[in-house]
């Protein structure tokens, strides 16, 4: 049986209520913290508890707090990143949707350990319906306290604001959200100055993801050490894993980081194998921008161990023969499922989101675009498969932000483990235009290009 920490009380009716959600036990962590302990032993507690930024990247998160300037009399910030626009990846939006009290009670905790009387909930445009949700939520807390002045009577006080992006998958980057809460266009910053040292309004800002904050709720209910025991190696906790893609059962799943990557796509409790009886063909492990990995690769690291679902296997090999956790967005396809024209499609999603500072990216997203397209309407040529490889390298390490980084992997990826894929797009153009690998029920927006 798994162990559920953030997932623990989804299913309980109301939860979504002050009432019920106080009932079983909600706020614990805010009077344990703000009562007994300095905001310094919150973030102790967190660096011990080795949790990783649920963001992405995996930094440690009580690592990235101790790194705020220390408090001088100016504000500083905690914003929460609710931007979650990662193809593949809608764990955050479900935290949000039905457990609200969980995340507010992460956020005051966080706040009470940063310093921050002003917190921001920073949540993407398109979760239209999940602010009143929050909204909601936050005005339960401050009527029972747990907002507004002199929290518990500790002389504590902290406001939590929410504000909506406009549908920006940049505005996730945390220099891009900052630019974008402060009322600018969400281009991303040069860094440094890091956000820990100038973040917004020029204040020490601390940009964290939904998870992480909400598992800040276990972290102090439990202890470090308690928490530090689940998982393994440096995957401590839990982790909320969105899986989606031919699978039997698509949703949002609380796993413990020693589950093994097969157990997770072909247990009943999970993902309850590849739908219609298929045969697994590859899987995105965590989120559009990390690499594709075949089934073979997938389910077995390149030593031939049992490949695991947390930081360290997944990213075993490198990116030769490894992938990546990323944001927990976990997207399996089977065998009708064409590599070219998903690649194509993803292509076409960061050339769209590009905020284009930067010349390898802005130029670079578009171009590997276009050649993937005439690679999937059959007008490639065999050269396009090494200027592919070659408009990826350059973009990759040399642009402002990682989205750039974001682009070029998936492209890398593609041709390192299906580049016959490629070739046979090229070699038979006519059948690649005919055969639709099973996507016949989407309707392309892309219209074939005109010209080779
Ligand atoms: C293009 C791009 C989009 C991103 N989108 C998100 C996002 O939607 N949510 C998120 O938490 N982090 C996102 N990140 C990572 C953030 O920049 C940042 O690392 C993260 O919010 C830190 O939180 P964590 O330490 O709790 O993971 C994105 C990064 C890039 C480059
Ligand atoms: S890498 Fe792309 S998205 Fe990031 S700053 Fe440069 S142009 Fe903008």
């Amino acid at each position: 049986m798994s162990i559920k920490l953030l997932l623990e009380k989804a299913n309980v009716p109301g939860i979504i209520s002050y009432e019920v959600y106080r009932r079983e036990g909600g706020y614990a962590s805010v009077e344990k913290a703000l009562r007994n302990m300095t905001p310094d032993q919150v973030t102790d507690e967190v660096k011990k508890s080795g949790l990783r930024g649920r963001g992405g990247a995996g930094f440690p998160t009580g690592l990235k707090w101790s790194f705020l300037a220390k408090p001088d009399g100016v504000p500083r910030h905690l914003v929460c990143n609710a931007d979650e626009s990662e193809p593949g990846t809608f764990k955050d939006r479900y935290l949000m949707e039905f457990l609200p009290h969980l995340l507010i009670e992460g956020l005051i905790v966080s706040s009470f350990a940063l310093g921050s009387h002003h917190t921001y909930i920073y949540i993407r445009g398109e979760y239209a319906w999940i602010p009143d949700i929050l909204e909601k939520a936050i005005a339960e807390a401050k009527e029972n306290g747990w907002l507004g002045k002199n929290i518990l009577g500790t002389g504590f006080d902290c406001e939590i604001y929410v504000h909506r992006g406009a549908g920006a998958y940049i505005c996730g980057e945390e220099t891009a959200l900052i630019e974008s809460l402060e009322g600018k266009r969400g281009n991303p910053r040069i860094k440094p100055p890091f956000p820990a040292i100038k973040g917004v309004w020029d204040r020490p800002t601390v940009v964290n993801n939904v998870e992480s904050l909400a598992a800040v709720v276990p972290i102090i209910n439990y202890g470090a050490e308690a928490y530090a025991k689940i998982g393994i190696g440096k995957s401590t906790g839990t982790k909320l894993i969105s899986a989606c893609g031919n699978i039997n059962k698509p949703g949002v799943y609380e796993i413990d980081m020693t589950i093994s990557v097969e157990d997770f796509i072909y247990s009943d409790e999970y993902c309850g194998g590849i739908a219609h009886g298929k045969k697994l063909k590859a899987c995105i492990p965590g989120g559009s921008s990390v690499p594709i990995l075949p089934a073979n690769l997938l389910l077995k690291t390149a030593k031939g161990e049992k490949r695991l679902m947390n930081y360290e296997s997944l990213a075993d090999g490198g990116f030769a023969t490894g992938s990546s956790m990323g944001s927990g967005g976990f997207i399996v396809l089977d065998e009708d499922q064409c590599v070219v024209k998903h690649t194509m499609t993803l292509s076409r999603f960061y050339r769209h989101e590009s905020c284009g500072q930067c010349s390898p990216c802005r130029e670079g997203t578009g171009w590997m675009e276009k050649i993937l397209k005439n690679i999937e309407y059959g007008k490639g040529k065999m050269s396009d498969i090494d200027l592919l490889w070659d408009i990826q390298r350059r973009i990759e390490g040399n642009t402002i932000c990682p989205l750039g980084d974001a682009a070029a992997w998936p492209v890398a990826a593609a041709i390192r483990h299906f580049r016959d894929e490629f070739e046979w797009h090229i070699r038979y153009p006519e059948e690649a235009q005919q055969r639709n690998f099973g996507l016949a029920h989407y309707a392309d927006p892309l219209p074939a290009p005109q010209s080779a």
